[in-house]
């Protein structure tokens, strides 16, 4: 699969716009989810374990392994089960708003080809989460066989205001919560303005309070959904700790690290002056670092998830050594191809060192 991406799917999608190049993906991973649902429907597993590879079960759900999607590839949620079929072991939907919305003007995705690395100024575009839940309601009554994570942020209209910000994810965290295996609150996209003061003690517990007491609302006791929150790499040490201790106090089960840089260290290409946020390879050191902290701060009992240029079984499971529960990707699926997902959970499930199985946790 990967010689197939990289000789003659991947000169194709990268002959177009990456914006388009995307949607064409996202239309025929749509169509193809089709047909994964009716294999699940009949019976046949989606899911994919490497063999000799134990399940891991975390935030009350069963991971069959523990490489994962991470949001902004499928915001709106149109194909749940290609992803476990494609061999991944959870994903994250969104990030979805109250409101549906256009987003930044285009062009707002770039390919750093020689840095292997992309830089978006998306802004949330998305259908809004009356319409995606509408979706997700009638999909996901197929089981995926992995969990669903979705990841909620604010609507643009109400950011930089603290208490319209909390009702706003309230909102969509009640609307999306019953379809959701674990809710990522996103407090650290850049390209929403102001939407990163969140990531501040007294706004993060107030949201995550907020969040959390609207998810206990929708009366699903034992299997309500766990609240996560996305942290930004480009936050000072000093302040991610003291955000993660808040949000902690406030219920949070644990984080998501790290979202899009304004970083823009040791890069090649000529786009990387473009306005957005940085993913890619040139993120890994600060995300392995990220969870490092996190775990070293908050113990074994707060739940982690590692991204950030995730690219090949060492980079995986540098973030899983420094602490991670679980891994996502993004960016290198674009330059390698689906068939990445696959090698990765391979890979990473064939070694001995994780962490919590290593506890005794299956
Ligand atoms: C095109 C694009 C869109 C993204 N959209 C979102 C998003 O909507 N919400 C979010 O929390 N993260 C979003 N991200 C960030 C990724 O989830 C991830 O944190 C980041 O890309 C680092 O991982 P990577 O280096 O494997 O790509 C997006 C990333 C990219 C490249």
């Amino acid at each position: 699969m990967s010689l197939l991406y990289r000789h003659l799917l991947r000169p194709g999608f990268f002959w177009v716009d990456a914006e388009t190049a995307h949607h064409a993906v996202l239309a025929s991973l749509r169509f193809a989810n089709g047909a994964a649902r009716l294999a699940a429907a009949a019976g046949l597993p989606l899911a994919t374990t490497p063999r000799g590879y134990q399940p891991v079960r975390l935030l009350g759900r069963l991971f069959p392994n523990r490489i994962g999607l991470a949001a902004g590839m499928d915001k709106n949620g149109v194909a749940p089960h290609i992803w476990a079929y494609l061999g991944l072991g959870f994903v994250e939907i969104g990030t979805v708003t109250w409101e549906p919305q256009a987003g930044n003007p285009r062009p707002r995705l770039f390919r750093l080809a020689s840095d292997e690395a992309l830089i978006n100024r998306l802004g949330f575009p998305g259908l809004g989460a009356e319409n995606v839940a509408r979706r997700l309601d009638r999909l996901l009554r197929t089981n995926p066989g992995i969990p669903i994570g979705i990841n909620i942020g604010a609507s643009r209209s109400v950011v930089g205001d603290a208490s319209a910000e909390a009702r706003d994810q309230a909102r969509t965290a009640r609307q999306m919560g019953r379809q959701a295996d674990f809710l990522v609150v996103n407090v650290s996209s850049p390209n929403t303005p102001g939407l990163r003061d969140q990531q501040a003690p007294e706004r993060i517990t107030r949201l995550v309070e907020s969040v959390g007491s609207a998810l206990v609302s929708l009366g699903l006791g034992l299997t309500t959904p766990a609240v996560l929150v996305k942290l930004s790499p480009d936050l000072d040490d000093a302040t991610m700790i003291a955000v993660a201790r808040a949000a902690t106090a406030a219920g949070a089960a644990g984080f998501v690290a790290v979202n899009t840089t304004l970083n823009r260290k040791d890069l090649h290409s000529p786009l990387a002056a473009e306005a957005g946020g940085l993913s890619g390879p040139a993120l890994h050191a600060r995300a392995t670092e990220v969870i490092g902290l996190l775990r070293r701060d908050l113990g074994q009992k707060a739940v982690l998830i590692g991204v950030g240029g995730v690219q090949d079984g060492r980079s995986a499971r540098s973030l899983l050594e420094a602490g991670a529960d679980l891994v996502e990707l993004y960016t290198a699926l674009v330059y390698q191809g689906p068939g990445l997902a696959r090698r990765l959970a391979f890979e990473v499930g064939s070694t001995g060192f994780i962490r919590s199985l290593a506890a005794g946790e299956t």
